[in-house]
């Protein structure tokens, strides 16, 4: 593997312009002899959650591919699963440029895309193209344009769509580049969702006589209090997982850098320990009665390792992966 050449091209351009060289190329090459470049042999590590058989357990976190278009490249890098998207109904640019920005000093991200997609149907050509016979996650959001009441219509509409083709749907409340998305994490707002949302999964299982499960994916800028009741609600609606964290808006430690102060969610290794409170927390609160996914500032095996000790039962990586590349995934499933 040759990541650190081809990663000291790609940190010379910005950021976005990077993702999108990547992805084309990785796009380009995913199904075809040239994924030699990247593709690995990674030790089987097989793990049954959520009812689901996962190869081994280290994912692709969601927001690397939105559009469901190098899945198979992601595949053959020996990822144990890929979630794709945030997709929503409609496609949408996202928000103004920039909106991407490293901070290499402390191996960290901020990003504030917001949803850039081409929406949910090019989203499922892309996974009908791919023939992928892994475990893909398929993560949903809502439309910017769409009014905080009418949030659900967007959810249940791409659960409708992606239900036939996903391994699970994670849906995503968490982003905090959508105004009013986190708001759905509390209370009422998230009792209603996810009831909703349960109901469907039942008349879609009906339909394709397929259980598909939900994942519910959270911040880590919660209180133990509202940790313990999101973690009441998954279970009182049934719920099948919990992905946790998303990025995070403090800038505790990163301050001081260069785009420290830039608008957005903050990854990498400065969310680490928050996500692997919030795992701990809900981990004591679910007793076991819904698995989680741990991730937020996994960079080595060992880091892998902590969220598991701490409650997950599978693991994602995105900005370690940016810093890293495929060498990461196998590190991570050796230590586990
Ligand atoms: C550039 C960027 C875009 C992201 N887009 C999404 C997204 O569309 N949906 C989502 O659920 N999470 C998104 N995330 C969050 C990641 O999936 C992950 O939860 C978070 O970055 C913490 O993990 P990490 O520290 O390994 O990056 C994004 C993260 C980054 C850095």
């Amino acid at each position: 593997m040759f990541y650190s050449a081809i990663r000291k091209m790609l940190f010379q351009m910005d950021g976005e312009s990077a993702h999108d060289f990547t992805i084309k190329a990785l796009k380009n090459t995913g199904a075809t002899p040239l994924n030699i470049a990247y593709k690995q042999r990674v030790p089987q590590k097989p793990v049954q959650v959520m009812g689901i058989h996962f190869p081994n357990p280290c994912g692709l976190a969601a927001g690397l591919d939105k559009n469901g278009e190098c899945i198979r490249a992601f595949d053959a890098m020996g990822f144990g699963f890929v979630e794709v998207g945030t997709v929503t109904p409609r496609p949408q640019p996202g928000n103004d440029k920039p909106r991407l920005f490293r901070l290499p000093e402390a191996d960290a991200i901020i990003n504030r895309m917001g949803f850039n997609n081409k929406g949910v149907d090019y989203l499922v050509d892309q996974v009908r193209k791919a023939k992928f016979t892994g475990v893909l996650g398929i993560n949903i959001g809502k439309n910017k344009d769409t009014p905080e009441e009418n949030a659900k219509d967007d959810y249940i509409h791409c659960m409708q769509k992606v239900y036939n083709i996903a391994s699970y749907i994670t849906v995503n409340i968490s982003s905090p580049n959508t105004p009013g998305l986190r708001a759905l994490q509390y209370g009422d707002a998230l009792n209603t969702l996810l009831a909703a949302l349960k109901e469907e999964q039942t008349n879609l299982a009906k339909k394709y006589d397929k259980y598909v499960p939900i994942a519910v994916k959270i911040a880590p800028d919660l209180t133990a209090e509202e940790v313990e009741s999101i973690a009441q609600c998954l279970i009182d609606n049934d719920i099948d997982g919990v992905i946790a964290t998303n990025t995070t808006l403090s800038r505790e430690g990163v301050e001081q850098l260069e785009h420290g102060n830039e608008m957005g969610g903050l990854s990498g290794q400065p969310v680490k320990d928050k996500s692997t409170e919030v795992i701990r927390l809900l981990a004591n609160a679910l007793n076991d009665k819904l698995p989680i996914i741990g991730v937020g500032g996994i960079a080595s095996g060992q880091d892998a390792k902590e969220k598991i000790a701490a409650g997950a039962k599978l693991v994602q990586v995105y900005t370690g992966f940016i810093y890293q590349g495929p060498e990461l995934i196998k590190d991570i499933v050796k230590s586990l």
